[in-house]
């Protein structure tokens, strides 16, 4: 049905954007709905809790879901259709066609969620193809995934264009994520020093260290001198290849995972030297 209603927009020359999501929408994904609005006339959005880029023992049962809520909110951002397909429907009987790429979920989260960014670009790819898109938004808060779906849709030749869009923020800096609904309040303080320590990485590489090792000291210590932290990994990496970096010479990539009580949470900010 999807794939029959993409094809009767792309008959009428509309411009189809797409914003896939996992749903329990917040202002993160609603700016992603009006970054999306000026590329094309034609705005669809998935709500899809992918079972696939869950690990066992992940969050896969818990995490957050409101459809009804989600729904008005899509309606007030003048959203033209809603994909809400069930896991029968996605992954019939027998599948077992994925798309894996070979470095880039080596890296960062990649490594502690070893089948994630195969779930990830698996579904993403299926969705591409019912939604058949021009272009689709991903947040840059998803820093890793937003630089596999870019490489996978080179390395397939999906000839979408992918933009990324900047990482919306609570006012004291917490980068928004479904997540966050998981942090008891003191945790939701503890929270805050992922932010702190990308602030602190900042003015360290603008006083002129260069040295990546002495910046990720200085935020492991930060981060560790709040409670109920437990840090995943804190990286300083090429922005395209998400090599690590030990020298900074030019714009990298930080990127950090720390687990907050029961919340994973990353973030990441570009240092610009
Ligand atoms: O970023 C997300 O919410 C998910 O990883 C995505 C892109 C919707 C794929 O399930």
């Amino acid at each position: 049905m999807m794939q029959a209603r993409s094809d009767r927009m792309r008959r009428q020359f509309k411009t189809i954007v797409f914003i896939p999501t996992m749903g329990f929408l917040h202002e993160g994904h609603l700016s992603l709905i009006k970054e999306g609005h000026k590329y094309g006339d034609d705005m669809v959005v998935s709500i899809f809790v992918n079972p696939t880029q869950f690990g066992p023992g992940e969050d896969l049962e818990s995490y957050p879901r409101n459809l009804e809520r989600d729904l008005v909110l899509l309606q007030k951002e003048g959203v033209n259709a809603v994909f809400t397909p069930d896991a029968k429907e996605i992954y019939g009987k027998e599948f077992q066609t994925y798309v894996t790429l070979e470095k880039l979920p080596n890296y960062l989260c990649g490594a502690s969620r070893p089948i994630h960014f195969r779930g990830v670009a698996t579904i993403v790819a299926k969705l591409f193809n019912t939604v058949k898109p021009h272009v689709a938004v991903f947040g840059q808060k998803d820093y890793q995934q937003l630089i596999v779906v870019r490489q996978m849709v080179r390395d397939l030749n999906f000839g979408i264009e992918i933009i990324g869009a900047p990482t919306v923020r609570e006012p004291d800096g917490l980068a928004m994520s479904s997540r966050n609904t998981y942090l008891t309040p003191k945790q939701r303080i503890s929270a805050l020093s992922l932010y702190k320590s990308l602030q602190k990485a900042k003015e360290l590489t603008k006083s002129g260290i260069q040295d990546a090792a002495t910046i990720i000291d200085a935020a492991t210590e930060l981060i560790q001198s709040y409670p109920e932290t437990d840090i995943d990994y804190i990286a300083i990496c090429d922005t395209e290849t998400l090599v690590d970096i030990q020298t900074i010479n030019g714009p990298v990539q930080m990127l950090l995972a720390v687990q907050v009580g029961k919340a994973r949470l990353i973030d990441n900010m570009l240092l610009n030297p």
